[in-house]
């Protein structure tokens, strides 16, 4: 079981998925259930990030049913602050409408490139804010989910990794979560293992599936 204090996160990357009509559809469609799942319960909290260009139309939607527990999120932000950099999006753009920023997803570093230095031009203050996602490559997308098992040993060494690096404090307090081929069918067996923070959804983020995997992982939450 998780322990109760820490915060539980679900966080949905709908990557290329939904412009700014399709989005405030689907949002409409999640957000009034989701909303009611997470206002119960203060431990869990979900982050939408849908494209950039959608971004508002969600935010639109979410302010309209003012839940608390569900944030948005950017899949991406440049470290500059503003400039000639034609079509990214900085830190101050992404703080208008959202909580959190995905860096470095594997797909950025495929097809676009993005290195490890790239990735970690934030400055070390900001390190406390970080939560990670392990995502093992050959699982994302694949239908071919880690096991709990394995994936919370491989979060164990994370954080062991962290801790040398950052502290003890900071690494008991680093959210670990976990990503590749989440679905309702297997969100329970990675939220109960206590290793594990929470999970960074792909493609059932972009379905109904998201709020069942929210909901079962509340139901785990609560035995
Ligand atoms: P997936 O994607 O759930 O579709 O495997 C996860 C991710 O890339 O964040």
């Amino acid at each position: 079981m998780t322990t109760p204090s820490r915060i539980t996160i679900i966080a949905g990357n709908w990557k290329m998925h939904y412009g700014p009509r399709q989005a405030s559809r689907f949002a409409s469609e999640i957000v009034p259930e989701l909303g009611l799942l997470v206002h119960q319960n203060p431990h869990i909290l979900s982050i939408l990030c849908p494209p950039a260009i959608s971004l508002s139309a969600v935010c639109e939607v979410m302010d309209a049913h003012l839940f608390r527990g569900i944030e948005l999120g950017a899949q991406n932000m440049y470290f500059e602050e503003k400039g000639a950099y034609t079509g990214e999006i900085s830190p101050p753009m992404v703080r208008e409408l959202c909580t959190t920023a995905i860096l470095g997803h594997s797909e950025r570093r495929t097809y676009f490139g993005e290195t490890d230095e790239m990735v970690t031009q934030f400055p070390a203050q900001h390190v406390k804010k970080v939560v990670v996602a392990y995502e093992p490559i050959w699982a994302i997308g694949t239908g071919k989910a880690a096991t709990a098992e394995g994936a919370g040993n491989v979060i164990h060494l994370i954080r062991q990794l962290y801790g040398e690096m950052y502290g003890s404090e900071a690494a008991a307090a680093l959210r670990i979560l976990y990503g590749g081929s989440v679905t309702p069918d297997n969100i329970s067996e990675f939220v109960a293992h206590p290793d594990i923070d929470g999970a960074l959804v792909g493609g059932a983020s972009i379905k109904s599936d998201f709020v069942e995997i929210v909901r079962k992982t509340i139901e785990v939450m609560q035995q």
